[in-house]
């Protein structure tokens, strides 16, 4: 009788605490479909939570990426270097360096520097007037011949065969206390020599 009593005692403690009776059921049904689902319901959360991460992090550096352009846009642009700007002339050295029908190469500014029979001087572009190709000066045939389509130019850069449309550029060339001075942001198209082209020492 006493222990019966007991029994319902403890029974209606559990009625009393649901909760506490839930999980203890829950706990003994180790594979149960509530098991399952609250275990998905936790994946999920914690799916949700690393993408909401992902996605600040992604519109962070969007905004930083935004910040930049505009930035760009707004700041003043470094000058564009122009012809007679200190860093376009060439100091390509003393008048007396040059001998007399000479063809000096100079890498950096693209051009070579030719000294005509005369004394005259002429810089003259190396790219060819056909399709832009780099044209050597060959000291041997004294002429410069194109590689890739063998358009011929005379030391004056006048055009000696086809097909190249027209003689090679020349750039702003002068004399400054016996100095030679090229400008190479300052090109001249032409089409074909002329005597006023060419520069000469001033005759004291
Ligand atoms: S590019 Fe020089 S001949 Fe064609």
């Amino acid at each position: 009788m006493v222990q019966r009593i007991g029994n319902e005692v403890n029974m209606a403690v559990d009625i009393i605490t649901p909760v506490n009776h839930m999980k203890k059921v829950i706990d003994k049904m180790p594979n149960s479909d509530l098991k399952k689902e609250m275990k998905k319901t936790k994946e999920g959360t914690s799916r949700r939570s690393f993408f909401s991460i992902l996605w600040i992090g992604l519109g962070i550096v969007a905004f930083i990426e935004l910040i930049g352009v505009v930035t760009a846009f707004l700041l003043p642009r470094k000058k564009s270097v122009k012809a007679g700007d200190y860093a376009t002339i060439i100091d390509a050295g003393p008048v007396d360096k040059f001998p007399k029908e000479s063809v000096t190469a100079f890498i950096r500014g693209k051009f070579y520097l030719c000294r005509l029979e005369d004394g005259g001087f002429l810089a003259v572009s190396r790219k060819c007037t056909h399709l832009g190709c780099t044209v050597p000066w060959s000291d041997k045939d004294k002429k410069f011949v194109c590689p890739c389509h063998a358009s011929a130019f005379d030391i004056k850069g006048e055009v000696i065969s086809p097909p190249a449309p027209r003689a090679l550029d020349v750039y702003h060339l002068y004399i400054e206390n016996n100095i030679v001075k090229v400008d190479i942001g300052k090109r001249i198209k032409r089409s074909g020599f002329r005597t006023d082209q060419v520069v000469y020492v001033k005759k004291a």
